[in-house]
């Protein structure tokens, strides 16, 4: 019999997607099939949401008062999955992203909007839809993370006491809030302490749900490890460490029917490991469509939120030296309006060279992964990073810090790799001006060797990150919660 399992996250490709957790939600159904596992997907109605679900949505619950706002459950499909959408007009019925104003301002509601889809998440994983029964459920990131918390400090009446999960897909967003908003999120007084939402004074979703479900999962073996420490656990160090026998860490996979250079309709020329020649009509594609001259030296690519996480402050610091020795790049990319100020003024100074495009665009994304040399990924921190996972599949080689999903991934390109033959990548050991530049320059020289680029081009196209592995790994860890509980 398969695991019914309720997946709860924010966004969900291909319906709604800021980052990389979209990615993630969108792709489990399919990457747990195989294991046993059913998921049926749980979203919020953010309008572009609603409108995709269009007319065959049927509504199959009703909430006249979620923490304090009427709701619909609607039921429909995220590719060939079950999905459930939270209907809330107060809450999620507005234009904008799907935590901010257009401007990128987060609500000042988020805390209601996102206690009240957990809250719903709770009500359906214990089995308040008529006809919709759970075994488990798997909350993602802090949106959804008070969802382990109602289900364990709230229970439903007569629910069933379900198993619960949260992934940790980034530390550095924990949904914290002051300790007045406590009243309104309908706990009984007993869930005010450090065992239950309480943190440093304030509301913590992530910390509740990682204090109250059964397992933590973060989404790299070494991100879990890292979590541990003050440097990466941003405060929540101590809990990690008090329930480090209940942490995993399960690696994302990349969904290879979406990012597949022998299939990717983006891509002006297909290819396969055994044809990389084929590559250089997509640089030539991307030379022209970022203003950018034919060059000798490899053509380096960024796409990527534009933050301080991501080491871009470091990359700008270090474009004069990408230039200076031969190297082009062409980014995509938004965020921080100073960093997107500043890589314009980049490509300003070197026309020709450096090529910016701010803004989101997937089909972008994958032509630049298709006809780019090498992808940056100098992060301060790197939950998993999918990215280098994409660069990999396109022969694109990723160039990272050594940290989080970036170290178990990428093999570097040292003497002994290279000798090996295992070589997928070149990695640096801190995000600092100078260990960019080097590792820059050792990217150039590698790509001056046009055998031993191309070994490492079909090594990290071979080095196999399909969810097969991983998949297995989430179902392992649903059996033995559901074991625990037997
Ligand atoms: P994070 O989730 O921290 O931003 P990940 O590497 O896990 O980092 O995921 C980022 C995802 O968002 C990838 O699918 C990447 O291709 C995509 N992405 C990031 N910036 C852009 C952009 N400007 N345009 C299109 N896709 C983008
Ligand atoms: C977060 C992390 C990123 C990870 C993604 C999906 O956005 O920053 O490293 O790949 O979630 O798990």
């Amino acid at each position: 019999m398969a695991i019914n399992v309720l997946s709860v996250a924010s966004e969900a490709v291909p319906l709604v997607k800021t980052g990389g957790l979209a990615d993630v939600a969108g792709a489990l159904p399919a990457a747990l099939a195989p294991h046993g596992v059913a998921v049926t997907s749980f979203i919020p109605g953010y309008p572009a949401v609603l409108k995709a679900l269009g007319k065959r949505a049927k509504a199959i619950h009703a909430w006249d008062a979620l923490l304090g706002t009427p709701a619909r459950l609607l039921a429909g499909k995220l590719g060939a999955h079950p999905l459930l959408v939270l209907d809330a007009p107060a809450l999620f019925g507005r234009e904008g992203g799907p935590y901010g104003d257009a401007s990128g301002r987060d609500w000042a509601d988020n805390w209601h909007r996102f206690a009240a889809f957990a809250r719903a998440g709770a009500d359906i994983a214990a089995g308040a839809v008529k006809g919709r029964a759970f075994d488990l459920v798997h909350a993602h990131d802090w949106q959804s993370a008070m969802l382990p918390a109602y289900l364990r400090l709230a229970p439903v009446p007569g629910g069933r006491d379900v198993p619960s999960v949260i992934t940790i897909h980034n530390m550095a967003f924990q949904g914290y809030y002051p300790a007045d908003i406590f009243p309104q999120l309908d706990l009984p007084p007993a869930a005010w302490t450090v065992d239950g939402v309480e943190s440093y004074g304030g509301v913590g979703f992530l910390k509740a749900g990682m204090q109250l479900a059964d397992a933590i999962t973060t989404v790299s073996p070494t991100y879990a490890g890292e979590i541990r420490s003050v440097e990466f656990g941003m405060g929540l160090e101590g809990l990690v460490q008090a329930r480090s026998h209940r942490v995993h860490g399960i690696l994302n996979g990349i969904d290879s029917a979406e990012w597949n250079p022998a299939s990717d309709p983006h891509l002006p020329a297909r290819y396969t490991a055994g044809k990389l020649a084929a590559r250089a009509k997509n640089k030539r594609a991307i030379e022209q469509e970022f203003g950018l001259e034919r060059g000798d030296g490899p053509l380096f690519i960024v796409v990527s939120r534009l933050t301080w996480q991501k080491g871009m402050d470091v990359l700008l610091e270090a474009l004069d030296h990408l230039v200076g020795i031969g190297g082009r790049l062409a980014l995509l990319g938004s965020g921080d309006a100073e960093i997107e100020k500043a890589f314009l003024a980049a490509a300003a100074r070197h026309p020709g060279r450096i090529g910016v495009r701010l803004g989101y665009d997937e089909p972008a994304a994958h032509r630049l992964q298709g006809g780019g040399d090498a992808i940056l990924v100098p992060s301060r921190f790197e939950p998993c990073g999918l990215t280098q996972l994409y660069g990999l599949a396109y022969g694109c080689i990723p160039v990272v810090s050594r940290t989080g999903g970036l170290a178990d991934t990428v093999i570097d390109a040292n003497p002994a790799a290279l000798a090996a033959g295992v070589a997928t990548g070149v990695q640096m050991n801190a995000v600092s001006y100078t260990a960019l530049a080097m590792a820059i320059s050792r990217t150039c020289e590698l790509y001056a060797r046009p055998a031993t680029w191309k070994r490492l081009q079909k090594n990290a196209m071979a080095a196999d990150f399909s969810w097969d592995a991983s998949g297995a790994a989430y179902a392992a860890l649903y059996r033995q919660l559901l074991e625990e509980r037997a």
